[in-house]
């Protein structure tokens, strides 16, 4: 039982009352003296540092709740609310003194995506991933700027659910596993004879851990879904490229691209070599006239899932996950992605673009 929990607890020496909901921030929640004193119970009860939220400190607790891939249940969102808005902090009868953590530096809240009219007309781009976060936002920016989609995800009702969020524009779903040749041959013959560009966004996380706990499962499944997806995607674009004189490839690759502090081993490697295969298509086909870039994402707010397998990844990475800077929008990492697929971007080949709210430079 935490002094929360305490029968009597929040009636004595009452001052003040919590206005926290759902719609209330990560960074309001921990700010609030009642909120901030549910949340660190919480944390503290999961054996979790404060200091793991705060990368998330922008976002609000329904949306945190969203993307636990259940850890954080709505009847926990519930109760928490409850408490909250309920409960009275007490002061002065030996209750603990809430600590103020120093705030994130955030990135502008009032950030606002901007289309770009016709940016895209007339062009077909394949999209893997298009099923959630960065993929769906890139797809769904790509229509909107008049492009028509090949929308690739191995999940078919998260490709039927942003068809039918984006009905009135030029959508094909080609559901299945990126790891899948068959997949790929049929992505390409749905695209037709001209692929203008190609975003390779599917990707999975590892659990984290080491080399030496690492297993052959966990090495292969995150190796073929980062990077021989991407290579065979890409190496049957190739040739319809070729063959028009033209194309824009992104890759997708992570912060972990450029660190080896940020992830296991396996997720780790797969990204750099992301940076390899990418950098050879740009130095190969750059004459051709076609591009490749890479984006290095820092912490998105995504759907995808990360769990800890091992103490020793857990201790040192969270060490560095804390220093990361708030959490982008899945829409920010699209601006950057569809700027490179764009002819707006004519002239750059062969980089690796770091979109982290200056994580990098750290
Ligand atoms: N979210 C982050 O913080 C972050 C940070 C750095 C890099 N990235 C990279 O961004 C990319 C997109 O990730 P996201 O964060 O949008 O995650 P996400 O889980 O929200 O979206 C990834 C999509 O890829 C699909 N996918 C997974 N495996 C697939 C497979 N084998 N075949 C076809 N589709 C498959 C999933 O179904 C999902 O819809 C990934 O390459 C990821 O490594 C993400």
């Amino acid at each position: 039982m935490n002094d929360l929990d305490a029968p009597g607890a929040g009636v004595a020496g009452a001052q003040s009352t919590s206005g926290l909901t759902a719609e209330s921030t990560i960074g309001e929640w921990l700010d609030d003296p009642v909120g901030g004193k549910i949340f660190r119970s919480i944390l503290s009860e999961s054996g979790q540092q404060e200091s793991v939220l705060q990368p998330v400190r922008g976002i609000t607790l329904a949306k945190l709740a969203s993307l636990s891939n259940g850890q954080m249940t709505d009847a926990m969102v519930a109760d928490m609310v409850g408490k909250a808005q309920s409960r009275t902090l007490q002061t002065g009868s030996g209750v603990a003194e809430v600590s103020h953590p120093e705030s994130a530096v955030s990135a502008p809240q009032s950030w606002v995506e901007q289309v770009t009219p016709g940016r895209f007309a007339g062009k077909t781009v394949i999209v893997t991933g298009a099923g959630s976060g960065i993929g769906k936002a890139t797809a769904s920016r790509i229509v909107r700027e008049g492009g028509r989609v090949i929308a690739v995800d191995v999940s078919a009702e998260r490709l039927s659910t942003f068809r039918d969020e984006y009905h009135e524009y030029t959508i094909e779903t080609v559901a299945g596993d990126i790891r899948e040749e068959s997949l790929i041959k049929e992505a390409c013959d749905h695209a037709g004879p001209v692929i203008d560009c190609l975003a390779n966004i599917a990707g999975i996380m590892d659990n984290f851990t080491p080399l030496h706990e690492m297993t052959d499962e966990v090495w292969e499944r995150v190796m073929a879904v980062n990077l021989e997806g991407m290579m065979r995607l890409s190496r049957a674009v190739l040739p319809v490229m070729l063959n028009q004189g033209y194309g824009s490839i992104v890759n997708v690759g992570s912060e972990a691209t450029l660190k080896g502090s940020v992830a296991g081993v396996a997720y780790t490697t797969s990204k750099h070599a992301v940076a390899g295969l990418s950098k050879s298509m740009a130095f190969m086909y750059g004459p051709h006239g076609i591009r490749t870039n890479v984006v290095a994402p820092g912490g998105v707010t995504t759907n995808i899932e990360a769990h800890f397998a091992s103490q020793m990844g857990s201790e040192r990475v969270n060490k560095i996950l804390s220093s990361m800077p708030a959490m982008a929008q899945a829409e920010q990492l699209a601006g950057l992605i569809t700027y490179l697929l764009s002819d707006d971007s004519a002239n750059i080949n062969g980089a690796i673009i770091p979109s982290d709210g200056g994580w990098s430079v750290q």
